[in-house]
Formats: C-alpha cells, structure tokens, sequence
C-alpha cells in the first residue's frame, strides 16, 4: 500500500523538512527546498539471509572488468566496465556525453556485448542518424526512446542486455511518484531501482547525468553514493580536448585521466597529449615556458605563454586562461620585487591548448613566463621549469619530479629549472636547480 504526503526536499543533499525553509537545515544550502509528494511505500519483505566468507575464499566470478573498446575510458576505468556495476557519466550538456557512450555501447556490441541504450532526450531517429555518422551500427546494439521507468526495466526483463545506458537519468521518470522529472525524489528513485535491476541482472549500467552551473551533479548527492563509479567528462566549449575523470571508483583509483579529441566523426583517444599541447609551439617567443605538469599519475607537458604590456589603466589588467588567477595574483605579488615593472603593466597568462592547471606545480613556469615577456628575452628552447613559488619566492618541491622529468626528456628537452630539494633526474635531463625565484630568473638567462 502507497500512501502520500507532502514534504520539502532539499536539491543539494536530498534532505527533508516536514515544512518549507529558506535554508536546508542538513546541508545549510540557501533556497534549495522544493515541494514533492512523498510515497511512503510499505516495508519490503526481509531478503534471505547472507553467509559471511572468509575473504580469501570470496568468488570474484563476474567482477573482472570488460574493455569497452575505447583505450582511454579502459584506462580511467582500470580495464572496462564491471559487470553488474553502475556509473554516472557526468558533465555540460554539448560536451560529448551521448557521443562517447554510443561509441561505447557499438564497441561493446561489436564484441558480442548485447547493449541497450535508452535515450530518454533524444529520438530514435536522431541516435541512428548520429551513429551513422560515426559509423557505428552493428547489430547488437538496441535503441529504445523511452522516459518512462516502468517501461525502461519492462524493456531490461525482455532484453536481458550486458550494457545498459540511460541518457540521461534526469529525463526518466516513474509516473507512479507525480513529482516532476529531474526532480529529487525521481532521480533517487529510478537510480535506486536501476542500480536494484543492475546488482540482480550483473548488467553493467551507465546513467548520463547533468550537472548543475557549479559543475556537480545534479540531483542529490545520494546519487552519487548509490552508484560505483562517478565519472566527469569536461572540456573547454572551444577547444576539442575533452577530459574524463572518475570522482569515484569502486573497481581501482581515481587518479587516472582520460583524453579524448571531438573530430568529426566522434571522439578520438589521444593516446600521447603531450605532444598534441606542443604541436604548435613556436621556439625563441619570449613569454613562453614549457611545464612538465601531472593530472592524476599522467605527465602532461604544457606551454605556459605570458604577454606582459605597458598599462595606462589606473588598475592595470590581469587575466588568466587555464591557470588560477589567485595564484597568479601571488606571483605577480612575489616577482613585485625582483622585476618592479610588472607592478604597473597589463598581464595576461594563459595555458595553450585548452587544459586546466590547478596544481601550484606551474608556478615557477608562470612566473618565468612573465619575466621573460616583461624583459622581451625567450628561455632556451630544450628548457622546462617546474616548482611551487612560495609568499618568500623560495621555490618548493612539487610530487613526482622524475616523473615529470621523465616525461620532458621523452619529448626532448634536455634541461629542467626544478627545486633545490628535488631528487635526482632521471636519464637524458639535466636539472638546475634554484632554491627562490630570483635564482631560477638568472639560471633560465633571464637576468635584465
Ligand atoms: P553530444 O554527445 O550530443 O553531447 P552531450 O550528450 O554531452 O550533450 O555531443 C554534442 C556535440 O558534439 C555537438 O555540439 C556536436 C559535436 N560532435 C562532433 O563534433 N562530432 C561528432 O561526431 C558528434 C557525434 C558530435
Ligand atoms: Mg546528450
């Protein structure tokens, strides 16, 4: 028996209140309260009870991941899709998210997967249209356009697929709750019986999730806490680099980074992004720095480019494109000293390629980059820079220096600016070393 009632749940944390308030009184989130009829559903019969193993004798049967086919989701997944298990893909709408799992699902299907996708957005037609493009029609793929849930496991019970894909979960609804699609209360439930068909059936299951204008997931958070696995797909709207990142991963670490370029015809792996972010570098151009960077346990080499003008403004002007701003506001801050004329000139910094350094590793390149576009002098070209500047423009130790240095000597660079405590290089890469920034300035010969 169902019975209804009204209640207040809060869009942050799926928490509730008996009336409305202005501010959720678990998550202390401001005017995130909506109205939704809550079905109170009669306690579910006890399920059998389970018998505790010794944990060397537990069956690992079905739980070894399957390759999807796509070498770069592989490596971010820690092999492949994990029967039974059941992921979030998450990211802006426009980003690739429907692109990247119909290649997936066509992978799959092609090595004899049977696959399901359900797009609850888009039209049949349209899927098909795009999977032509793509060159993606095989046999063992199922397409079904389908919002409404009961239909969805209806579909799942005749079916038996391998690989389910629900695009998206804000868009199917079951019509026995009355709240709205994508609201809380829909999005807790179907995610809850979907994960239910995907444990019972051991069908791997990807649910497309939107996310909201600060970049989590939207729906409640619990989502996140019912599902195995949270992936990000991100990327600058301009640029066709496309990152996939697991927030959370039941099968392995969340650490691995994942590359993609959009082209025409889908999503291509970028098995070597390093080269790619060089590609169109130009050697001698002062204002330039290579930064040998780490995303996860992946070595990426960026182009740090810095332009530095004369400002007539009373408040000159500063931007940053793929780099902190705050930590750029501090460099300039630190370098105040040792280069006075940066205090008034316009700057603009900017990591080429569409990437996002967050790590504080690309410090000491960011300010190289200044001095050497305020002084008009380039840095030798076989030359990369990496270290934390600190408030003192002492230079600090940034995690896994051979690695990143490993990485610059692959792609031929033979000399690296690092920190005094840094250990020591791995072959093919001299390191100099600079215990504050005023030292590392005069060894990149950047000294007035
Ligand atoms: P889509 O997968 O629909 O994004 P999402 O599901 O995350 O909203 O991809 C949308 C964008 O990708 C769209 O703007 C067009 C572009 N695109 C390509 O550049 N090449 C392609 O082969 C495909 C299918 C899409
Ligand atoms: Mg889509």
């Amino acid at each position: 028996m169902t019975k209804v009632k009204a209640v207040y749940r809060c869009a942050e944390c799926g928490g509730e209140s008996p009336k409305w308030l202005g501010r959720c009184p678990a998550c202390e989130a401001w005017g995130s309260l909506a109205e939704e009829l809550a079905s109170v559903r009669t306690p579910a019969p006890t399920s059998p009870l389970s018998v505790p193993t010794q944990i060397g004798e537990v069956d690992l049967g079905a739980w070894s991941a399957t390759p999807t086919g796509l070498t770069e989701l592989d490596r971010v997944l820690g092999g492949g899709l994990v029967p039974g298990s059941v992921t979030v893909l998450g990211g802006e709408p426009g980003i690739g998210k429907s692109t990247l799992l119909l290649q997936v699902l066509a992978g799959m299907a092609a090595f004899g997967s049977r696959c399901l996708l359900v797009t609850a957005e888009e039209s049949a037609q349209q899927v098909r249209v795009r999977a032509e493009r793509l060159g993606t029609i095989v046999p063992d793929l199922y397409l079904v356009s389908e919002t409404a849930l009961p239909n969805v496991l209806a579909h799942v019970e005749d079916l038996a697929p391998d690989v389910l894909v629900i695009d998206s979960i804000q868009t199917v609804q079951d019509p026995e709750l009355g709240s709205a699609p994508g609201s809380v209360a829909q999005v807790r439930e179907c995610a809850h019986r979907l994960v239910r068909a995907a444990k019972e059936r051991g069908m791997a299951t990807v649910l497309v999730g939107h996310v909201t204008k600060e970049g989590g997931l939207a729906g409640p958070r619990v989502l996140e806490h019912v599902v195995d696995t949270v992936l990000s797909f991100e990327g600058e709207r301009h640029h066709a680099l496309r990152l996939l990142r697991a927030a959370k991963h039941r099968f392995g670490a969340t650490s691995e980074l994942g590359l993609f370029e959009m082209t025409g015809t889908g999503l291509v792996g970028v098995p070597d992004p390093s080269r790619l972010f060089l590609a169109d570098r130009r050697e001698g151009l002062p204002g330039s720095v290579v930064v040998p960077t780490l995303d996860g346990h992946r070595p990426l080499l960026v182009e740090v480019q810095a332009l530095v003008t004369g400002s007539s403004l009373p408040q000159p002007r500063r931007s940053a494109q793929g780099l902190d701003p705050g930590r750029l506001s501090l460099l300039l801050a630190v370098l105040s000293r040792p280069v006075s004329t940066l205090a008034r000139a316009d700057v603009h910094v900017s990591a080429a390629g569409g990437v996002r350094i967050v790590e504080p590793g690309a410090d000491l390149a960011v300010a190289l980059a200044l001095v050497s576009s305020a002084r008009n002098l380039p840095l030798p070209a076989d030359l990369v820079a990496c270290g934390e500047v600190g408030l003192g423009g002492e230079v600090r130790q940034v995690s896994q220096t051979p690695r990143r240095l490993a990485e610059a000597a692959r792609l031929g660079f033979k000399r690296a600016i690092v920190p005094f405590s840094a250990p020591d290089p791995p072959p093919g890469i001299e390191v100099l070393k600079a215990s504050t920034v005023t030292w590392a300035i005069e060894r990149a010969g950047l000294t007035a």
